[in-house]
């Protein structure tokens, strides 16, 4: 009995990309009628801004759920909670704070983890600040139902000063600024309405990030999609000050088993056309280390992703 339960998590496992590739794609009509209905046919004319719109839509409806299953490790991740890419209780190091880059900021998915309004509830531990309690909702499920525990938990969050939010579909900025105003972080989050390949281009948005001067950069389940990757993402290394950090929680290529292996690659001949682009085997953790010098690197893959998944993560912080 175990041995068929085993094979049926397996298959269902196999099976779970294609259903979401399915699920994808379920959105693309109701987009074709949106945009007939609003009179869009520059939209619809273009294969690249229709791909960007049939995301967009998506994505929108997507983001929270995902936000359910991914929140368990960005939130603590963000919060310094992490290490070897595991989940702990206590800070391993220091969370966010200061002047950040969230790459692909999406719908804003994440913008309220961007509030410094929790921290106002905290009791400072420190002169710096860095150390902060954090009151946080635990929902544990017993056999007889599902319970919510107010538990003490630690984070290491530091104010925040600036966000620059970098986004260049712009069909994702109506939510993503619903998202800055009910997080109250107008005037605190920036939307940057280009790629980062063009973060540093005067001629293609008005403001301006200085290199060497951010703290932090946050970039979750975004590395997937971004041009040649390796060189933007060495450019990125050079917006971070010394000291700095990256935080990071990304799917990845699979690098062992050679059948898993196989099977990414095949289902990555269809996936990036139903998802925005993104890619499902790039080695994202060795084009960061190779970034540039990194004084610290604490990052692993979640120890409950079984060989079996096909969109395997790394979830941790790289030092400057
Ligand atoms: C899978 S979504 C993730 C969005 C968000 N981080 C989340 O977790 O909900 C990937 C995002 O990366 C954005 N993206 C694509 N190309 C990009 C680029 N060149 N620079 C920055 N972001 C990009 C896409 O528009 C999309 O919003």
């Amino acid at each position: 009995m175990a041995i068929l339960a085993q094979i049926q998590e397996i298959l269902l496992s196999l099976v779970n990309p294609w259903q979401f590739m399915f699920l994808a794609a379920s959105w693309f009509p109701g987009t074709v009628v949106r945009l007939v209905r609003d009179g869009n046919f520059g939209v619809l004319l273009s294969p690249s801004r229709l791909k960007e719109a049939w995301f967009s839509n998506f994505w929108d409806w997507f983001a929270p759920r995902l936000r359910l299953n991914a929140g368990v490790r960005v939130i603590p991740l963000l919060e310094g909670r992490t290490t070897g890419g595991r989940v702990v209780e206590e800070p391993a190091g220091p969370g966010i704070g200061g002047t950040i880059i969230e790459i692909g900021a999406g719908s804003g998915n994440w913008v309220d983890v961007f509030s410094d309004k929790p921290l106002g509830q905290q009791a400072a531990v420190g002169s710096s600040g860095a150390e902060m309690r954090e009151t946080t909702t635990d929902t544990t499920t017993h056999r007889g139902g599902t319970e919510k525990t107010q538990k003490k938990k630690s984070s290491a969050r530091k104010p925040i000063t600036r966000v620059y939010g970098v986004e260049p579909n712009r069909d994702q900025h109506a939510a993503l600024r619903r998202n800055i105003k009910a997080a109250g972080l107008e005037g605190v989050y920036e939307i940057v309405p280009v790629g980062i390949e063009h973060l540093d281009d005067p001629t293609r948005w008005d403001g301006r990030v200085e290199k060497g001067s951010v703290d932090c950069i946050v970039s979750v389940l975004c590395l997937c999609s971004i041009p040649e990757p390796r060189e933007n993402l060495r450019e990125l290394y050079g917006y971070l000050k010394k000291g700095g950090r990256w935080y990071v929680y990304e799917h990845v290529r699979r690098d062992e088993g050679w059948g898993m292996r196989a099977y990414q690659a095949f289902v990555n001949l269809f996936w990036p056309h139903f998802l925005g682009g993104c890619q499902l085997c790039r080695p994202t953790e060795q084009w960061l280390r190779e970034a540039g010098p990194w004084e610290k690197i604490d990052v692993g893959h979640p120890q409950d992703e079984e060989w079996h998944h096909t969109l395997p993560h790394i979830l941790g912080v790289f030092t400057k």
